[in-house]
């Protein structure tokens, strides 16, 4: 049904277009009932659906329906496999139409700048590569049932510390380079129907106030078609929002907003061309749903339980194992920790999901008929432990041929509204693991937590199994992944550094309440820890496996390309060992042109394939200019150096299996003005200016204190050192050493600038 819209604006009243601008309630918009614009619903996300039908709030707090809660971002994102993550949203997206909610709240994509952060069990990585493939995917999942997403919250929401009112202080290459690109990359390959604006300000400008954000950015650079929401409650100056380019208020300011969009329009202060087209752009989104529903949808918890603990089988990560994983059905295990009956699967806040059911891995082992017993240890919502718990646990583990212990994070140590002070884990944890792995060799670790935690006893026990927070399905697919009966395949999406203090954020993080200043720049994560050759737990992309993987030579459509070129990266990968398996193909990219300031090595592509044993497949990934460029402040544009750059690829951002060698030219020209600070390295570099200047530094040096004898005549290694001088020396330098005068070098300053016209 084709809609005219901008009819139906040229209906409304000035109050009625003012009020479509912001909620009806916490989780509708408004209706024009005369003239046939109904209210929709939107609900949170991102990994289940937490319709309120009474009272709303955004904090989790209140019921919500029954619902499946399947694993949060910080598990999806460590499958590494977008089209699994498709699939969730497809799932998500038929439960939307069934449930008629016509946009879901997520997915939430902000960057993980520091372990800390008390939501990043909701967020995918610390890598934007990663998290943008994920987000966009998952998006065309969720809108194939023509329900729209709300991708949030842009931009740079990395922590929760004063999330309302603090302003992050980040330089626009960091946030080009490192916080935008998931939503770039979501919203130039899948359109979202919405964006969700972050509560925070950037570099002083509250997101929902930002032009330069939400509209040089988000429309005008990267071809945003949608409505742009606050986060509930993040509303400044209504009316600057809508210049700004922000549509829709959540939930509402009880009326006073629409006033003054209304006020603002009456004296002229509003052009009311801008506020119908935040109109025309939330009644398409509002009718791209409505006109689209799907009688055929039907929610089905328990087939859509079962898709949870698929899709958890494909994203817990098996960070070490000596052998002792996986577990065989003669052998007399305990299963230890509070964790293993009441396991911990989702975090807190707007994300809450109220479970249809929830599986724990004892149940399911009990279920099975496995040879499992159960000891308490320690309980799962508190840092408490009983001697006497203590004790039966490691007299348990001793009388036993494994010990497995269930541990991780209880809710109150992470959640949305506040940071992490620390990352241990709760001492009676890890006082009891170091017990149990004293008197017991065959010690597995299972953790339950949404974000990195330090483990100092990692070294001495013989298998850790990183569940994260798993969704509702986690205990039966623990349980299969413990027993063998699927295969570990996840890899992590953020580095574990063996300690917070060697986080890249760590002295700026989480600031002083009014800013807080994102001074690591781009080095994040493991753009951090590579490029510093600072040893970490467990590495970017690690995830072990039962079965083991050979790589074959790299294969190369071409070893050289050009601003508009892409290359076909190709490489065969053998399962070797006796299970069938999947491999997470990684392909990095690291600059070799002596560019400065850039991380040793990013993502730019990845792949997972699955191999039955001796299977061998061959995995292609394509990159172009834009996975060589950094963010050129000058420039104002992506740009990459001519020169090489090697690929590496590999199992994981510290295992490189293969690397190759390629050849950039670019043809894009940088700003040059010329003036007597300019280097003559600088104008040795630029193609403009180069041949003028070695013909002139030839004629000129002559005649100079360089030409002396002994310079010209110097070692090898004079010569380099003079070299290296003269590339640091500003033209106007050569007036003082003789080389021309001060009127001849403002004549070459005039000719050099007209070079560069
Ligand atoms: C959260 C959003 C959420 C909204 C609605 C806010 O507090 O930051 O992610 O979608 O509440 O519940």
């Amino acid at each position: 049904m084709e809609r005219d819209i901008r009819k139906l604006i040229s209906e409304m009243t000035l109050e009625e277009k003012a009020g479509l601008c912001s909620g009806a309630d916490f989780w509708h918009t408004k209706p024009v009932e005369r003239l046939g614009i109904p209210a929709v619903m939107v609900s949170d996300g991102p990994h289940g659906l937490r319709k309120q039908a009474e009272a709303g709030d955004h904090l989790g707090l209140n019921e919500s329906i029954v619902a499946v809660c399947f694993p949060a971002a910080c598990a999806t994102a460590s499958s590494f496999d977008v089209d699994l993550i498709h699939q969730m949203g497809e799932t998500l997206g038929e439960e939307c139409q069934a449930e008629d909610l016509s946009v879901l709240l997520g997915p939430a994509v902000n960057i993980k700048r520091s372990p800390l952060c008390g939501r990043n069990f909701e967020y995918l990585s610390e890598d934007p590569y990663l998290a943008g493939k994920m987000a966009a995917s998952y998006i065309r999942g969720v809108q194939k049932w023509d329900v729209g997403t709300s991708i949030k919250h842009f931009a740079a929401n990395n922590q929760e510390y004063n999330r309302m009112s603090c302003s992050s202080e980040v330089d626009e290459r960091t946030l080009r380079e490192i916080y935008f690109p998931p939503f770039e990359e979501a919203v130039t390959a899948s359109q979202p129907k919405t964006v969700m604006c972050s509560y925070n300000k950037i570099n002083g400008t509250y997101s929902s106030d930002n032009e330069w954000l939400l509209t040089k950015v988000l429309r005008d650079d990267w071809g945003f078609e949608g409505y742009v929401m606050t986060d509930w409650g993040a509303i400044d100056d209504r009316v600057q929002g809508i210049r700004a380019g922000l549509e829709l208020e959540m939930p509402a300011s009880g009326g006073a907003n629409d006033a003054r969009i209304v006020a603002a329009v009456k004296d002229g202060t509003l052009d009311e061309s801008l506020l119908d087209l935040a109109v025309e752009r939330i009644l398409k989104v509002i009718f791209s749903y409505v006109d689209h529903r799907h009688p055929e949808a039907v929610f089905d918890r328990d087939k859509d339980h079962e898709k949870a603990v698929a899709v958890e089988t494909e994203c817990a990560v098996l960070l070490e194992n000596n052998g002792v994983l996986p577990l065989t059905g003669s052998q007399k295990i305990v299963y230890i920790g509070e964790f293993a009956e009441k396991p911990r699967y989702q975090g807190g806040g707007s994300s809450h999901i109220n479970s249809s059911k929830v599986t724990s891995a004892l149940e399911t082992a009990q279920a099975k008929g496995r040879n499992v017993s159960y000891v308490k240890g320690f309980p799962s919502d508190k840092d408490e432990l009983d001697d006497a718990e203590l004790a039966a646990a490691v007299a348990a583990a001793k009388d036993a041929d494994v010990a497995v212990i269930f541990a991780g994070l209880p809710d109150v140590f992470e959640s949305e509204g506040y940071d992490r002070t620390t990352m241990k884990m709760p001492a009676c944890q890890d006082r009891l693991i170091a017990a149990v792995a004293a008197v017991q060799k065959n010690t597995v670790v299972v953790l339950h937590n949404g974000s990195p935690v330090e483990c100092p006893w990692a070294d001495d026990v013989a298998a850790v199994l990183e569940l994260y927070l798993g969704g509702q399905g986690v205990g039966a697919a623990c349980d299969m992944l413990l027993f063998g009966e699927a295969n570990p395949s996840g890899r992590l999406a953020e580095t574990f550094p063996y300690r917070l203090e060697d986080n890249p954020s760590y002295l700026f993080f989480p600031g002083d309440g009014k800013t807080v200043t994102y001074a690591e720049g781009v080095y994040v994560g493991y753009r951090y820890y590579d490029t510093k050759k600072l040893p970490v737990r467990w590495a970017f992309g690690h995830g072990l496996s039962y079965t083991t993987f050979s790589y074959g030579d790299v294969k190369l459509s071409s070893d050289t390309m050009d601003d508009n070129g892409t290359i076909d990266v190709s490489v065969e990968v053998t399962n070797t060992g006796s299970v069938a398996g999947k491999e997470v193909v990684q392909l990095y990219v690291s600059d070799q042109t002596g560019t400065p300031c850039r991380p040793v090595k990013e993502l730019k592509g990845f792949a997972k394939v699955a191999l039955a044993p001796g299977e061998t497949k061959t995995v292609t990934m394509t990159i172009n200019a834009r996975d060589l460029s950094f963010w050129h402040k000058e420039l104002g544009d992506w740009y990459a150096a001519s020169g090489d750059y090697e690929l590496l690829i590999g199992h994981a951002s510290d295992d490189i299996k293969k690397t190759a060698a390629i050849h950039f030219t670019t043809a894009k020209l940088l700003p040059l003005h010329v003036t007597g600070a300019t280097t003559m390295g600088e104008l040795l570099a630029d193609p403009r200016t180069a041949p003028a200047l070695q013909k002139m530094m030839q004629d000129a040096m002559k005649n100079s204190i360089f030409s002396s004898e002994e310079n010209l005549t110097g070692s090898e290694s004079d010569k380099a050192m003079m070299e290296a001088m003269m590339t640091a020396m500003p033209l106007k330098s050569l007036i003082s050493f003789g080389v021309m005068t001060l009127d001849q070098a403002d004549g070459l300053i005039a000719m050099l600038n007209g070079l560069v016209q």
